[in-house]
């Protein structure tokens, strides 16, 4: 399976703050925004990534993770000139995806709970079309939502209604398969003008091809679209990772720990940042826990 990061948007709601770079390069506590989505792509054990950029901030992702071998993955980067919609993914990254299955996930989107690295692995197993993630908030108007009847079969799904049937949102999590390009071909831009996700996931629950998969409690799940959430996820992030003393979407540790790098190959890479990191340090710290486990070290 193919992965995809959209991360093109103008991010007009967080201006001034994104006015020189994009939203999704900003931090969410002490790391990039994007590290969060691509460390779900990388826990689903999603190697080959597309990441959709706006044409400002094209070199700056580049800057930031280059072609992914410093994390054992394969990066390549697309341009959206137009915000036509989140659906539009499929047409940008056609050519990326080939023949194969894909999952897209926004660059605003953070997951976490215990399991969830199985959870999706499992979703991927058992995609017959299309598998979405729906999680219960409390306001679900903000988001498309998913309606169910009394067997949890999927009824309906409406992006941003006035009047949400149920208080499951869709998260910016999707995997298709290999039909979504053709599907996506079909869209026509709803009345705001973009092809949307919302419309394609529609023509799969048509064709019963639409699978739900709910988020329960142990679950976490935040859109930082706002200067609110924004804040709230970092605060988020910074409880856990002081509570445990452990990273979340650490993308070192996520590669060390899936084999997708070596410890000698990761070692050197981070000799460079020195050490008054705290970022660095934890890898360095990580390292060794590693080597200690494998009885490299003793
Ligand atoms: O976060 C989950 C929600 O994401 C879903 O529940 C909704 O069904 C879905 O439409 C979407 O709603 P948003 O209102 O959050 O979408 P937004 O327009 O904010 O776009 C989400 C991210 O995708 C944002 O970081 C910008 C980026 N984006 C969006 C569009 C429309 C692009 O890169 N290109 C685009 O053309």
């Amino acid at each position: 399976m193919k992965g995809i990061i959209l991360a093109a948007g103008a991010g007009t709601r967080l201006y001034p703050a994104s006015l020189p770079i994009s939203k999704i390069l900003l931090p969410i506590y002490d790391k990039p925004m994007i590290y969060y989505p691509l460390s779900t792509l990388m826990l689903a054990g999603i190697k080959d990534i597309l990441i959709i950029t706006n044409e400002d901030d094209f070199d700056n992702f580049k800057k930031l993770l280059g072609d992914g071998s410093k994390f054992g993955i394969n990066i390549q980067y697309k341009i959206q000139y137009v915000q036509k919609g989140i659906a539009d993914a499929f047409l940008i990254g056609e050519d990326f995806i080939g023949n194969e299955d894909v999952a897209l996930i926004l660059g605003d989107n953070i997951f976490h709970g215990l399991g969830f690295s199985t959870l999706m692995k499992n979703a991927i197993e058992h995609n017959i079309g299309a598998t979405v993630f729906g999680y219960k908030v409390k306001d679900p108007e903000r988001f498309g939502v998913v309606e169910f009847d009394r067997n949890k079969k999927v009824v309906s799904i409406e992006e941003k209604p006035i009047m949400p049937k149920s208080r499951y949102a869709v998260t910016g999590l999707y995997f298709y398969d290999k039909n979504v390009c053709k599907f996506a071909k079909e869209l026509l831009p709803s009345a705001r003008g973009e092809l949307e996700i919302t419309d394609l996931n529609k023509i799969y629950l048509e064709n019963s091809m639409l699978n739900v998969e709910i988020l329960g409690r142990g679950f976490t799940w935040l859109d930082t679209g706002t200067h609110d959430s924004m804040l709230q996820a970092s605060n988020f992030i910074q409880g856990m990772e002081l509570n445990k003393g452990e990273k979340i979407a650490c993308l070192e540790e996520i590669a060390l720990n899936h084999k997708l790098i070596s410890d000698k190959d990761l070692e050197l890479q981070i000799l460079k940042y020195g050490k008054k990191n705290n970022y660095y340090n934890y890898v360095s710290e990580i390292i060794q826990e590693y080597q200690m486990e494998q009885g490299v070290l003793v």
